[in-house]
């Protein structure tokens, strides 16, 4: 595992969260109760893009099928099958946000 400088802590707290490309991989980066998460930037179902989906209660709604998913764990909480969505580890140091890929 190894950390990687993605953003500025502001550009992802806005309010719409940020979407990166870190080694290939399309994150969304987005504040959520106060903390800052890192998740796949689509569902794991059929790709829909989760900046479009609604957040809540430490989870991320799809807005194509209903998908819902634990952003601590990526667990698929409701929703059709499919695989967990992948989340990765963020640590903030002096104010950039750093993930763990
Ligand atoms: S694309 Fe997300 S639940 Fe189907």
């Amino acid at each position: 595992m190894r950390w990687i400088d993605v953003a500025s802590e502001m550009e992802a707290g806005h309010s719409n969260g940020l979407e990166v490309e870190v080694a290939g991989i399309a994150l969304l980066l987005r504040r959520i109760d106060g903390g800052i998460f890192a998740l796949s930037a689509t569902c794991p179902h059929h790709a829909a893009w989760l900046s479009q989906g609604r957040f809540g209660d430490g989870r991320v709604f799809c807005p194509r099928h209903g998908g819902v998913f634990d952003l601590a764990t990526g667990r698929r909480i409701a929703g059709p099958f499919c695989p967990d969505l992948p989340v990765y580890p963020v640590r903030i140091v002096g104010g950039r946000v750093e993930v763990a890929l």
